[in-house]
């Protein structure tokens, strides 16, 4: 028999990473290290095509739920957001006062941004990543501050040489899949992974869709599905959100989601060990490739936190071919230069 819906609350803690395709490992490496001021985390390979890279970058101690990932995958055509294919995702700052700064730190790095725009409840800037992702800061705007005082802050910029303290992203703020049926997404989320509807709105920037936010009594809103049953199904490529991992706690929250999936006769991967963490994956309704994965034992299991992602690294059972791994990398570069 299932659990009830009720017996899993708490067990999803939020997002543990987010991961994407990314058709140039260097040219991503640099803009979200010294542009979005990120650090690499991990440099290794996805270990279910070995002979490709799987890059982590995230806030400086490498904190759960602020890893974006990328499998580099050069060969993909562009993706296509839609079913499958979520539609942005969104970091959390410090405080308002650095969403201007950040608008003045892309524009001095060639990137155009929009906004900070007042949201519901957030202020909000969003840009694109070299291949084409469209990435949030944003900060939730809890004191309610006004239009007029953003409009303000964005009338006299200094200039910004450097990312500052104040401006670091933090940890992610909402991931967005898209669904057709919103209503069997929440019922689907609730009773495999205890997760709670906390609203439903009309979606500020396209009216004829919602936004249907899902969470925990700590975080209500960690996956904003943007709903419209017109949708169509996405493409995953380079550029596109590939699948949205969500954490879990330990080993033993991790086995009680894996039985809740098995008592519902939810088809999914079992657990698989990846290392750093333990990873299960599984199919929302409409297809969006979500992830379960524990907390640890993290990415200093291998590399001390000063050297994270300075070299590349394998799960120990992949050293063995190290030198064939390497190889196919380097003919990857190779490729990737001449094209
Ligand atoms: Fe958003
Ligand atoms: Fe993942």
């Amino acid at each position: 028999m299932t659990a009830a819906s009720s017996d899993l609350e708490g067990l999803v803690q939020g997002l543990h990473h987010i991961t994407l395709v990314t058709s140039n490992q260097e040219v991503n490496r640099r803009f979200y290290t010294e542009v979005l001021g990120l650090r690499r985390v991990k440099l290794t390979v996805n270990q279910d095509d070995i002979f490709h890279r799987h890059l982590f970058y995230a806030n400086e101690k490498g904190t759960t739920g602020s890893a974006i990932t990328f499998f580099e995958w050069p060969e993909l055509p562009r993706g296509r957001v839609g079913l499958t294919s979520s539609h942005h995702l969104a970091y959390t700052v410090p405080t308002v006062e650095a969403l201007p700064k950040w608008r003045a730190w892309l524009l001095s790095n060639s990137v155009s941004v929009d906004g900070p725009l007042t949201r519901d409840e957030r202020i909000s800037l969003y840009l694109k990543d070299p291949d084409g992702v469209t990435v949030e800061i944003t900060k939730p705007n809890k004191e309610s501050v006004t239009s007029d005082y953003v409009q303000e802050l964005n009338r006299d910029i200094p200039a910004v040489k450097e990312i500052t303290d104040d401006m670091r992203l933090t940890v992610f703020n909402h991931a967005t899949p898209v669904t057709s049926d919103p209503e069997l997404t929440v019922r689907y989320l609730n009773r495999l992974l205890g997760l709670k509807n906390s609203y439903r709105r009309t979606n500020p920037d396209q009216n004829d869709t919602a936004i249907v936010a899902v969470g925990n009594d700590d975080e209500p809103d960690f996956l904003r599905c943007l709903a419209a049953s017109s949708a169509r199904v996405g493409d995953v490529g380079t550029g596109s959100v590939h699948h949205i991992a969500l954490a879990v706690e330990d080993e033993e929250d991790h086995l009680r989601i894996l039985r809740q999936l098995n008592e519902s006769g939810i088809s999914n991967s079992g657990i698989i060990d990846r290392f750093w963490f333990k990873s299960l994956y599984f199919h929302d309704p409409d297809g969006n490739l979500l992830e379960i994965a524990t907390k640890g034992p993290g990415y200093t299991a291998d590399e001390p936190l000063e050297k994270l992602g300075s070299r590349l690294v394998l799960a120990p059972w992949l050293e063995p071919k190290r030198h064939e791994i390497e190889g196919a990398l380097n003919e990857l570069d190779r490729k990737t230069a001449r094209s």
